[in-house]
């Protein structure tokens, strides 16, 4: 298990590029499962993530040709897989692999679609939250499966799905995605009501238009997809990483600095730029796929206090919620951090305190008084985004900060540790004791 020694105080400043989005990279793999023809994506990051995706399709039966040289790094070509579901040798995906990555649930619509039959674990919970699939089996009984949980596996049966009208009363990310692929070989038309529109989800629309589905509305609240017989292999360029953009841009707020992102897509992160704005950081676009950031008089901060509440998109991302309590830490003033996505979404906070900082939690609000300096510490991630932020404070702390657990940041952001060092953070990464 490694962790990350980190010297705090630098400003970071300079240029750094976005990796391929995993959570749309996540179910256009999935996507795959959708035809017998070969899929080639784009782009991909280089994650751990996307590595047990690949475990999981393997052990489905399906062939993954790497292209190692695109995997080598820095990696000069987009980093591309051509996966091929010819055949599939078994419908289960067994509780070991869902305990790792609860996102395998987005296998469930596309396997029970093509093969007629799914037999998914359960997800547990997660760090962050009871995280349950009600919605996803919901919606798959709307499109006539037959849906039976037994020994913690969900079994999903149907010898061809039909479309129908599927009403989310709570809006899903993964469960707008596991229908939508679904509902693209069921017969006849399905709407998504109250669906998610994430760019990941508009992104996997994308991939699977590419396929041969016919798909309208994607990106907004209702899709309407007119099912097909069979789909087709497409390549499909997997979109920016908008959280992994945000975080940057963050990093260069709470150090003082001016970080330039490259390969971003900016209308991606409206609310994220704005919400920066408020709190006196400068956001420039400076090409329609970069942005750059800082703070006043590069580093004269301070930056301001700003409330902050997370929404689904477009709204302020639940993915970026740490990230923004690190930075308010270091904002003159109050700033109230509310959590409406997730249920236990503050587990940085006690270790920002730590730090130093001073924040109260109160159910799914967070009271951040700042300016309050940062002191390095021994700390220990939680989950993705918790470290995320603290790598973060770690980087604003004065003195040297030793964070544990970084497994959980390699889930979901490619190598940060030399994406900040080539800034001027001083970051190594090294065995646990
Ligand atoms: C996706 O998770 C992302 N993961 C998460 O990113 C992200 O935080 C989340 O969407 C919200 O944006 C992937 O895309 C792989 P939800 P997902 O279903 O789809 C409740 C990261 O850091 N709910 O939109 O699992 C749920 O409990 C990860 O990259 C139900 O009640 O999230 C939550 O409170 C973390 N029943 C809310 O809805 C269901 O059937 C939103 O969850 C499904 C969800």
């Amino acid at each position: 298990m490694d962790r990350f020694r980190i010297q705090g105080g630098t400003p970071l400043r300079g240029t750094v590029r976005t990796s391929g989005a995993k959570n749309a990279a996540l179910p256009c793999l999935a996507a795959s499962l959708l035809t017998d023809e070969p899929v080639i994506l784009r782009n991909l990051p280089s994650v751990r993530d996307i590595r047990t995706t690949c475990g999981l399709l393997k052990s489905l039966g399906v062939e993954i040709a790497e292209d190692e040289q695109s995997w080598a790094w820095p990696s000069t070509s987009a980093r591309q897989l051509k996966i091929h579901a010819a055949k599939i040798s078994t419908v289960e995906v067994p509780w070991e692999q869902v305990r790792t990555m609860r996102a395998s649930t987005l296998i469930l619509g596309p396997l029970v679609a093509r093969c007629g039959e799914a037999r998914v674990s359960l997800p547990g919970g997660c760090a962050i939250g009871a995280r349950p699939i009600d919605l996803h089996i919901k919606g798959l009984e709307k499109l006539g499966a037959e849906i039976t949980t037994e020994h913690g596996m969900v079994i999903a049966r149907s010898k061809r799905l039909r479309g129908g009208r599927i009403y989310f009363d709570r809006i899903t990310v993964t469960g707008t995605e596991d229908l939508l692929m679904a509902a693209t070989l069921a017969e006849g038309e399905t709407i998504l009501d109250n669906a998610a529109r994430e760019p990941e989800v508009e992104d996997l629309a994308n991939l699977l238009i590419k396929m041969g589905a016919k798909i309208t509305g994607a990106g907004t609240s209702t899709i309407r997809v007119e099912g097909v017989e069979r789909l087709r292999g497409a390549e499909h360029t997997i979109i920016p990483d908008r959280i992994e953009a945000g975080t940057f841009l963050a990093a260069a707020g709470i150090t003082g600095g001016d970080i330039t992102v490259e390969d971003c897509q900016p209308d991606h992160l409206t609310a994220v730029i704005e919400k920066f704005r408020a709190a006196g950081m400068t956001i420039t676009a400076p090409t329609a796929t970069s942005l750059r950031a800082s703070l006043p008089g590069f580093g004269a901060g301070p930056l301001r206090a700003a409330d902050m509440t997370t929404a689904e998109h477009p709204g302020f991302p639940t993915d970026m919620q740490a990230q923004y309590m690190a930075l308010a830490t270091q904002a003159e003033g109050i700033s109230v951090v509310t959590e409406n996505i997730f249920e236990n979404r503050f587990m940085h906070a006690p270790e920002l305190v730590r730090m130093g900082a001073d924040i109260r939690v109160d159910g799914n609000r967070a009271v951040v008084r700042g300016r309050t300096p940062l002191s390095g510490a021994g700390i220990t991630a939680s989950d993705l985004r918790a470290s995320a932020s603290l790598v973060m404070a770690g980087l604003a702390a004065q003195g040297e900060t030793i964070l544990e657990r970084v497994y959980h940041i390699d889930r979901g952001y490619e190598r940060i540790e030399e994406k900040l060092n080539s800034l001027g953070a001083r970051i190594t990464r090294e065995p646990s004791e």
